[in-house]
């Protein structure tokens, strides 16, 4: 610092001047001569005094300056690495969400899949007891005429009055019928249903025992029963 060299410098001066002055001896004229160049030589160290200060004191801005300027780059990166950690910790959040997200959708999607699959296995459940359900009706809706071909019964029957092995259909129900045995009884469901089954408990006169019991559901039994009925 040029503040310490002048310092030095000054006071040999000021002893100079002390001891040059202290020379009572020496004329008045010399004396007020030695007065002003010491007065001149304390000026200038004044001036060069005011001068270390003033460039101590830019010195000490500077270097404030600087330190300023460190400080506030320092925090510049403080704040800069506290932001990178604030958004490193905001996209592991981000990151957590996400995966968060995906879990639930995952298993939102394995739900749906899940209610769609029993969705599906009822639906086809449910389509499998209509289909059923179908059958049975059309089971129960069983056309009495074709099965009286099917099980072979117009072999002996004839679907008119016409007699054949057995009697005629037609005009048989709701009639009196009159049997081998003396006893009559008329052509109701029951008779008829009777007749079929059980076709040897009475034999309608005039004809031989010669009907076969079938084995037929009561779908079918009922289906013959309303044909018969049908034929006037
Ligand atoms: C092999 C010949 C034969 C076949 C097949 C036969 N029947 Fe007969 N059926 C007879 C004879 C014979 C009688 C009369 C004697 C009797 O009452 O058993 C008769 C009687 C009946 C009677 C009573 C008729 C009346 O006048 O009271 C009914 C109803 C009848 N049959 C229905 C059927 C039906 C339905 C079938 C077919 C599933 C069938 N039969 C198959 C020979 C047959």
């Amino acid at each position: 610092m040029r503040t310490k060299s002048v310092l030095p410098a000054l006071t040999m001066s000021l002893l100079a001047a002390a001891l040059v002055s202290g020379c009572s001896e020496q004329p008045k004229q010399e004396a007020a001569k030695e007065e002003s160049s010491v007065t001149a030589a304390v000026d200038k160290a004044m001036e060069q005094t005011a001068d270390a200060v003033e460039s101590a004191k830019q010195e000490t801005a500077a270097a404030a300056d600087e330190a300023q300027q460190a400080a506030s780059s320092a925090l510049d990166e403080a704040k800069a690495k506290a932001a990178d950690a604030v958004d490193a910790a905001k996209a592991g959040a981000d990151d957590a969400m996400e995966g968060a997200k995906a879990a639930a959708n995952d298993a939102v999607d394995g739900a749906k899949a899940m209610a769609g699959d029993a969705m599906d296995s009822a639906k086809a459940g449910a389509a499998d007891m209509m289909a059923k359900a179908d059958g049975a009706m059309a089971e129960q809706k069983l056309d009495g005429k074709s099965l009286a071909t099917t099980k072979g019964c117009v072999a002996c029957h004839s679907t008119t009055d016409a007699k054949m092995i057995g009697p005629g259909w037609g005009g048989l129900a709701g009639t009196e019928r009159s049997f081998t045995d003396g006893t009559s009884a008329v052509a109701d469901d029951a008779y008829l249903r009777a007749a079929i089954t059980n076709p040897n408990a009475q034999i309608v006169e005039g004809f031989a025992p010669a009907m076969p019991a079938m084995p037929l559901s009561e779908a079918e039994l009922d289906a013959l029963v309303a044909y018969i009925n049908t034929l006037k």
